[in-house]
């Protein structure tokens, strides 16, 4: 592996240099933007170490020169504390990663051992996006869904945080988890955090992990979130919901990248790629001053939006046979597709709840169909639409199967009147103006009834009977 040093101060340049030398890499060093580029003509070296600021220009020059020279070489800034932005904006230029200077010889030399271990074989970072609609996990076909990808997979390749937004449901966790699939870190943990869930008082001892006796019930040494995550991605899911103390301590971590055990005074490195996700608009969230701007800019460096599903209908079909697909695969009751009807109700809904509310359905109208096809009702009921189509075939059963409402002698005709509207409209799946016709009264009534019952808006009820 061939890296090429760019740093203007003659002694912080030499030291760097033999150090580098030392770890048993060729090394070669320059002092101004004007020689790096000339140092950056082909053979471009694989690796790219510059300071940002330089005497006859920018960091941010050295690193687009790199990429321009050669996509896959990897850029590696330092900076200094006050200067996040800088590094923020550099990855944006393509940096891989930054080191904070004073320099940590330590945290040099594993950012170079990971670079070298993946440097001679093209490692899945350089994945295409499949073009079958499929990358890690995830399905997708819509143009939407497909700039997504191309995302995902070019910053998956790089270290930058990645800072995902998105409505309940929309995938984000999937979108994380194949960051971490497609990087550099694939064979590394995965380690999801979610930041509203951890109990204040436990805050540090769950991220940092304690020693032994370091406090009561503390009885044995336990690695925290970092150390678990170690050599691969922390998923901070939630990111909004942190604590104000917890914020503070997360930012001490990714200044110094080291941390204590709690009880402990060993120094331990972080070796770890953030990704962060938020269902709400992080921005906003600095704005109204529940989050630290200094943390934003930290890990909002590569901000990726999972669109609502809502906005790319056409993943929808793929998304429902994927899903059908996981199911058959576990119940095994041989269902194989979707009546084409059945797809049109799922076309035509809003979906809220996004991609895991048509997990949902799915999972649901399976349960309520017949084989081998999921049936239009089954989903109509579902997803409580009261269709046209889904009341004709009931209506033309006839009487004999209607299932029957069990009532006594000595009951009050209110409460046989209840039990009548609700038993129907459980057969009709919920459709309000059929079973007004069905009982003969009006509309009206059904709608007053039901206020009565408290049953104004009743959740959908769960579809039509089984069987029969
Ligand atoms: N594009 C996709 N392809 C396949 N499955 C998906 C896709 N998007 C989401 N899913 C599935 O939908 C469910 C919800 O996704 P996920 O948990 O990633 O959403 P989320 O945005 O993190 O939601 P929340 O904000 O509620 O935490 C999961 O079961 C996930 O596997
Ligand atoms: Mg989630």
């Amino acid at each position: 592996m061939r890296i090429l040093v760019v740093e203007d101060e003659p002694g912080v340049r030499a030291s760097l240099l033999a150090f580098i030398r030392e770890l048993g890499y060729e090394a070669s060093a320059v002092g101004t933007v004007a020689d790096a580029r000339d140092a950056l003509t082909p053979p471009a070296p694989d690796v790219c170490i510059t300071d940002l600021g330089l005497p006859d220009g920018d960091g941010l020059d050295v690193v687009r020169a790199a990429k321009a020279a050669r996509p896959d070489c990897a850029v590696l800034v330092l900076t200094g504390k006050g200067s996040i932005m800088a590094a923020v904006e550099a990855m944006r230029a393509g940096a891989h990663d930054f080191l904070l200077k004073p320099l940590k010889p330590a945290l040099l030399a594993s950012a170079l051992a990971r670079l070298s271990e993946h440097q001679a074989p093209p490692g899945p970072a350089r994945t295409e996006p499949a073009a079958a609609g499929q990358l890690g996990g995830m399905v997708g076909r819509s143009p939407l869904m497909q700039e997504v990808f191309r995302l995902i997979a070019r910053v998956a390749g790089s270290e930058a945080p990645v800072m995902i937004t998105g409505e309940s449901g929309t995938g984000k966790e999937v979108a994380a988890r194949s960051v971490h699939a497609l990087s550099r870190r694939a064979r590394g943990p995965f380690v999801a955090v979610n930041c509203g869930a951890i109990s204040p008082n436990l805050v540090e001892s769950e991220l940092f992990g304690h020693e032994k006796g370091s406090f009561t019930g503390a009885e044995r040494r336990r690695a925290g979130t970092f150390e678990m995550a170690h050599g691969g991605t922390i998923f901070l899911d939630e990111v909004t919901e942190m604590s104000p103390e917890l914020q503070v301590k997360f930012l001490r971590v990714l200044d110094t990248r080291t941390f204590r055990r709690v009880g402990g005074n060993e120094e331990l490195d972080v070796d770890v790629r953030l990704v962060a996700s938020s269902n709400r608009d992080l921005a906003e969230a600095v704005k109204s001053g529940s989050f630290r701007p200094d943390l934003f800019y930290r890990l909002n460096v590569f901000p990726l939006l999972m669109p609502p599903l809502r906005e790319r209908k056409a993943d929808i079909p793929a998304l429902a046979s994927h899903f059908l697909s996981q199911v058959e695969e576990k119940e095994r009751h041989g269902f194989t597709s979707f009546e084409a009807r059945a797809l049109d109700a799922l076309d035509r809904y809003e979906w809220p709840g996004n991609v895991r509310e048509l997990k949902n359905a799915v999972h649901r109208a399976y349960v309520l169909s017949d084989p081998p096809d999921i049936q239009t009702q089954a989903v109509e009921a579902v997803l409580g639409v009261p269709q046209a189509a889904a009341r004709q075939p009931a209506a033309d059963q006839g009487a004999e199967t209607w299932p029957a409402v069990p009532v006594r002698v000595g009951e009050t005709m209110e409460a046989v009147e209840r039990k009548m509207l609700l038993a129907t409209l459980e057969a009709v799946n919920g459709d309000r103006k059929t079973a007004a016709e069905l009982l003969g009264i009006s509309l009206k009534t059904v709608y007053n009834r039901l206020k009565e019952y408290g049953l104004a808006h009743p959740t959908p009820p769960g579809g039509r009977p089984r069987g029969s």
